[in-house]
């Protein structure tokens, strides 16, 4: 069976100060540009409990764990995160007001997205992310942002899985309706992986700390079966990979 691991944790939860240290020179310039001090914690903590999980992964310290981000569009240095250590796990990062979590997986490339539960009302346009289909089951649960939200996450998870992002027709990426177990039913014709990724894409909704709902895909070239999501302490992680 395929599985991820998500860790979540909390802006003020942990010292920031010697995770500074682990910032390769692209993420301190990027951490430097941040305005707002939440936005440097959230980008911070993304970074490092990437780092941890990686390092918890592979028995070495989280200070020596490199990190890459590539865009498969412009060559820049942001986009998914992935450290090129061999044997590491994929990687997702996601945030969300306090919350930060990153997701990894030695099955495939993974997805992760949290959203707030009461944070966000459903698009007043849904065509521009949904289906027909989608709209219809949307409709069918109600239309609150309960509905919205479950579709959003997991859209979401899929499209970061396969590392384009919101670069995709969206309403093309057609996943089974909120009511339903997540799964993803087509892939848009002319992006590449339309033949391979409604066959290997499995997912899973999560309830995330704090009242926030999210979702995770992982592409699982091999693994057959469900999706199977375990959830921990970030903080704990971080911690515990900040040298005494
Ligand atoms: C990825 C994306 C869907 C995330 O949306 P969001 O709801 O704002 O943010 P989330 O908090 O859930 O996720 C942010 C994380 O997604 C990851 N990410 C960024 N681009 C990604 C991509 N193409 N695929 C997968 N993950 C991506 C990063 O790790 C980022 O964390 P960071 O900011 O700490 O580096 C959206 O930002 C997007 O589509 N970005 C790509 C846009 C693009 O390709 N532009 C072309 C640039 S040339």
């Amino acid at each position: 069976m395929p599985k991820a691991d998500v860790w979540w944790v909390e802006l003020g939860s942990v010292p920031l100060e010697p995770m500074l240290a682990w910032l390769n020179d692209e993420e301190r310039d990027r951490w430097s540009r941040y305005l707002k001090d939440d936005d440097k914690q959230r980008f911070l903590l993304g970074a490092s409990l990437s780092r941890a999980i990686v390092a918890r992964s592979l028995g070495v310290a989280a200070a020596d764990v490199p990190l890459e981000r590539h865009c498969s569009r412009c060559e820049g240095p942001h986009g998914p995160v992935t450290s090129p250590l061999p044997g590491a796990p994929k990687l997702s990062v996601t945030h969300a007001g306090e919350l930060v979590g990153v997701a990894a997986s030695l099955d495939g490339l993974v997805g992760l997205d949290v959203e707030p539960s009461a944070g966000r009302a459903p698009l007043k346009d849904l065509s521009v992310v949904f289906g027909p289909d989608e709209i219809a089951g949307i409709t069918r649960a109600g239309g609150g942002s309960e509905p919205f939200l479950r579709m959003w996450t997991r859209k979401e998870a899929v499209v970061k899985a396969v590392g384009v992002g919101f670069m995709v027709s969206l309403p093309d990426v057609v996943l089974t309706g909120p009511a339903s177990a997540p799964r993803l039913l087509s892939w848009p014709a002319e992006e590449p992986g339309a033949d391979r990724f409604p066959a290997e894409t499995r997912m899973a909704d999560v309830q995330a700390p704090r009242d926030h709902v999210g979702a995770v895909a992982v592409i699982a070239e091999r693994a057959a079966g469900e999706l199977v999501v375990a959830q921990h302490n970030g903080a704990d992680l971080l911690t515990a990979a900040i040298p005494a």
